[in-house]
């Protein structure tokens, strides 16, 4: 079939986009490009949640209506994907009035089929999932995913009748493997299903909540968030009548973090068959990011802005290393060390080394042409077979949402192009005047390039029209043919004029200030009102600042910037502290400095050295000026 779909989850607009969220749509765009690549038609949705108990609760805190407040964080996600070249067909809005008009067809449809009564009901509510648990699914009494205590609710409501379709829906898992996957999640859905789940309570009585979408058989209630938010999902595609609808919903893709796994292979499914609609083709479902092992998330207040990974390494960077890292379906840890580590290690060094050798030596050679390539030797044949397997490979493996192997796969093509230049020699080919190998040589290495860019362009799209360009190519979508490509090389044209020069992921040092968000739920607010970013004075005495000595200072290997710097603090042994300060101070000229130390920060690494403490200096006009007092104190006297 000729179509896509791919979906996002519709983000709650409690607060602001962080890199989770990121990461589920970028991984939607790339895979949705991917597809494009392929040649066929796509549809891209994401979109914000709006309606329910937890949206009405951040309102208020933020002094705001429901509405005004939807309106402002609604926008910031609309206006954060374009800036990471995310490039959706719509972004939806459960206030959309189309979805509210979608979401009353659902339901009078499920109540007209006899799949909805009223009842009552008692359970253990958590507001951040915005769903009941069973006692079993807490964890010492709290909610598993945001650590806080549920609330016991017990009212009249309506229920739909999910009892009913759990064996037809174990029944369709069982019978269709590639429903759900990675294998893990289709296991823990199978077991779910073991267990007697019962009916979903698919209202809130205005009485408590108006803020949702009114039953259309009972003006009393309105509907549940859970069962507002799935129905977008075919609200964009205009069910029921709609042409999209029929077009692109036998391919439709959810994509989800493990955290809303239940509704979406459980709540969704059972929704579907009630209301007589297709089942969406496949669910595909990634871990967390974590930061020092726990979810990155809101309400722990450990989030990392997009934003600002991008400002500072850059989008295509930023890209990759969330497609490399993270092998889809289990948890990574996000560290910038690691994205710097990879941005240095296979962008700069790897990719960008063969852009830039490559066109230097196009441009000595040949004048910056294209040569024509000459017959090839056992070494090329070797190259272009290595290279059709590491692009078959990628190709299989992309849209299996493999994206880390299909990179690492990727990679290894790009490697042997490196490995080829040394082993070929071109340089000496040059000044042997073996003119003929030399050009097929080069026209191998150019050839390879360009296939390698134009695979990434699923990855880092504008990096990927930049590499093309560079090699004299212009990107155009409607002639890609992804299967001739592990099959045929000689796309490039000989003649071509190739860039002067490539200076693609310039090599970056680890910025590490401001990276993480950790500000409190009442800092953000504050900072909202666009008052000033005030500490409270609780927490400025949590910092524990202490004036040592420093007794040894030296350089780390392979750092430019960095000295590994010992500082008396009074303690049994001296305190080893990493610091920028290798560009200002030779390691000798520290000895005995007086020096003011963060004491009490929690050690890390940098560049595999640990790091217990913060020195702090001044920055000001290409000089670092050290913190110090005015007298000789004893070391470790704490700075009051
Ligand atoms: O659940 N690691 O919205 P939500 C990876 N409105 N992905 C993460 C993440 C992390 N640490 N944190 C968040 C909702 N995400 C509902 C969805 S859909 C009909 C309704 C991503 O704002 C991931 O995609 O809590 C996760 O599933 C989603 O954000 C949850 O977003
Ligand atoms: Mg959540």
């Amino acid at each position: 079939m000729n179509t896509f779909f791919i979906s996002t989850p519709i983000y709650y607009v409690n607060a602001k986009p962080h890199l989770g969220h990121a990461y589920t749509t970028i991984v939607a765009d790339s895979v949705n490009r991917f597809h494009k690549l392929q040649g066929k038609e796509t549809y891209f949705l994401t979109g914000t949640d709006e309606h329910g108990d937890k949206i009405v609760q951040a309102a208020e805190k933020n002094k705001q209506t429901p509405k005004e407040y939807v309106d402002i964080i609604s926008k910031l996600f609309k206006d954060t994907w374009p800036g990471l070249e995310i490039e959706y067909n719509r972004f939806i809005r459960t206030t959309d009035p189309d979805h509210i008009a979608c979401v009353q067809t659902f339901l009078q449809r499920v109540y007209d089929n006899g799949d909805i009564y009223f009842g009552e009901y008692g359970g253990f509510y958590c507001f951040g999932c915005e769903r009941f648990y069973t006692e079993k699914e807490l964890q010492d009494g709290l909610c598993p995913d945001h650590q806080t205590k549920p609330e016991f609710i017990q009212e009249k409501n309506y229920f739909f009748r999910m009892s009913k379709y759990l064996k037809p829906l174990r029944e369709y898992i069982e019978s269709h493997p590639d429903f759900i996957q990675p294998e893990r999640y289709r296991n823990e859905v199978l077991g779910l299903l073991k267990e007697d789940l019962g009916d979903l309570c698919i209202s809130r009585p205005k009485s408590r909540l108006t803020w949702g979408i009114e039953l259309p058989f009972d003006k009393n209630f309105v509907t549940y968030v859970w069962f507002d938010a799935l129905i977008n999902y075919i609200t964009a595609l205009g069910w029921p009548d709609g042409e999209n609808f029929q077009k692109f919903w036998p391919n439709a893709h959810h994509l989800v973090a493990k955290d809303i796994l239940k509704p979406h292979a459980i709540f969704w499914p059972t929704m579907l068959m009630a209301a007589g609609v297709d089942l969406y083709k496949g669910l595909r479902v990634h871990g967390y990011w974590t930061v020092n092992e726990t979810k990155m998330s809101k309400s722990l207040g450990n989030v990392v802005s997009p934003m600002s990974m991008k400002d500072k390494y850059g989008l295509s960077a930023f890209r990759y290393f969330l497609l490399r890292e993270m092998q889809f379906g289990l948890d990574a840890s996000f560290s910038e060390e690691a994205l710097v580590g990879r941005l240095n290690a296979d962008l700069a060094n790897d990719l960008g080394n063969l852009f830039s050798r490559v066109l230097t030596m196009t441009n000595k050679y040949f004048a910056g042409e294209v040569p024509e390539p000459g017959s090839l030797e056992k070494i090329d044949e070797d190259a272009l077979e290595l290279g059709f397997n590491a692009l078959k490979n990628y190709q299989d493996l992309f849209p299996k949402f493999q994206f880390s192997k299909a990179l690492s796969s990727l990679w290894e093509l790009v490697r042997h192009l490196n490995k080829y230049i040394d082993t070929c020699a071109p340089w000496s080919l040059y000044k042997n005047k073996e003119t003929e190998r030399l050009k097929t040589v080069i026209y191998i290495l150019l050839e390879g390039m360009r296939k390698i860019g134009l695979h990434l362009w699923p990855v880092m799209p504008s990096t990927s029209i930049k590499m093309l360009s560079q090699l004299g190519v212009d990107f155009d979508l409607q002639k890609v043919n992804l299967d001739q490509e592990t099959k045929q090389w000689g796309g490039l044209k000989p003649g071509i004029k190739v860039a002067k020069k490539s200076n693609l992921f310039p090599r970056r040092e680890l910025k590490l200030e401001k990276s993480c968000e950790t500000k409190t739920e009442a800092q953000k607010v504050r900072k909202s009102q666009k008052e000033k970013n005030y500490i409270e004075f609780e927490d400025f005495v949590k910092v524990e600042l202490k004036v040592g000595k420093v007794v040894k200072a030296q350089k780390v290997p392979k750092a430019d910037k960095l000295l590994q710097v010992f500082v008396d603090l009074g303690e049994n042994e001296p305190r080893q502290v990493v610091a920028g300060l290798a560009e200002y101070y030779e390691p000798d000229e520290l000895i005995g400095k007086q020096v003011v130390v963060v004491a009490n920060l929690k050690p890390r690494k940098l560049r595999g050295v640990l790091s217990q403490g913060m020195i702090l200096a001044v920055q000001a006009k290409g000089k670092m000026e050290l913190l110090t007092v005015s007298g000789e104190v004893k070391p470790g006297s704490k700075v009051s």
